[in-house]
């Protein structure tokens, strides 16, 4: 069986009401059912942190090199800012993928940065929630690869 990681940083535990225009009207919660229904089907099992603390979500990926195989992170706005959760995912050795609900490249001038994204396998943005069914599949595929 396939372990994922899945991180959820600052503010997506308010999705739902969080500017569905732009990021959808699933909550997290529902998001992430979903996920876990699809990641069954692949012989693979979520687990899900959620924290709007940088310090958290940089544990989360420490605890992750020894329970996950792969990681699926959106970070929030701290993909624009956060070195030391980069230098965290630097860390980790299994696939990561950078994914998000918006398309940040078309939006405000400071989301058009990921501090991640040199250090993550790619990134999927853009879909809503099926950014992270995308995610999903990018992730089954670099571990293929590896194996
Ligand atoms: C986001 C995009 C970020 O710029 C923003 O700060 C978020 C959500 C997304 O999923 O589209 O919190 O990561």
């Amino acid at each position: 069986v396939t372990r994922i990681l899945v991180l959820s940083g600052p503010n997506l535990d308010q999705l739902g009401t969080r500017d569905p225009a732009l990021y959808g009207t699933e909550t997290l919660g529902d998001l992430i059912a979903r996920l876990e229904k699809l990641a069954a089907t692949r012989q693979t099992t979520i687990s899900h942190t959620s924290s709007n603390f940088e310090g958290e979500l940089i544990e989360a990926i420490h605890a992750a090199r020894q329970s996950a195989d792969a990681l699926i992170i959106n970070a929030g706005a701290l993909t624009h800012t956060s070195w030391a959760l980069r230098d965290a995912l630097e860390l980790f050795d299994g696939p990561k993928v950078e994914v998000h609900l918006s398309n940040p490249a078309g939006r405000e001038p400071f989301r058009h940065v990921s501090t991640l994204a040199a250090v993550v396998d790619g990134s999927i943005a853009g879909f809503k929630g099926a950014s992270y069914d995308l995610a999903l599949e990018a992730v089954l595929r670099l571990l293929a690869e590896r194996a």
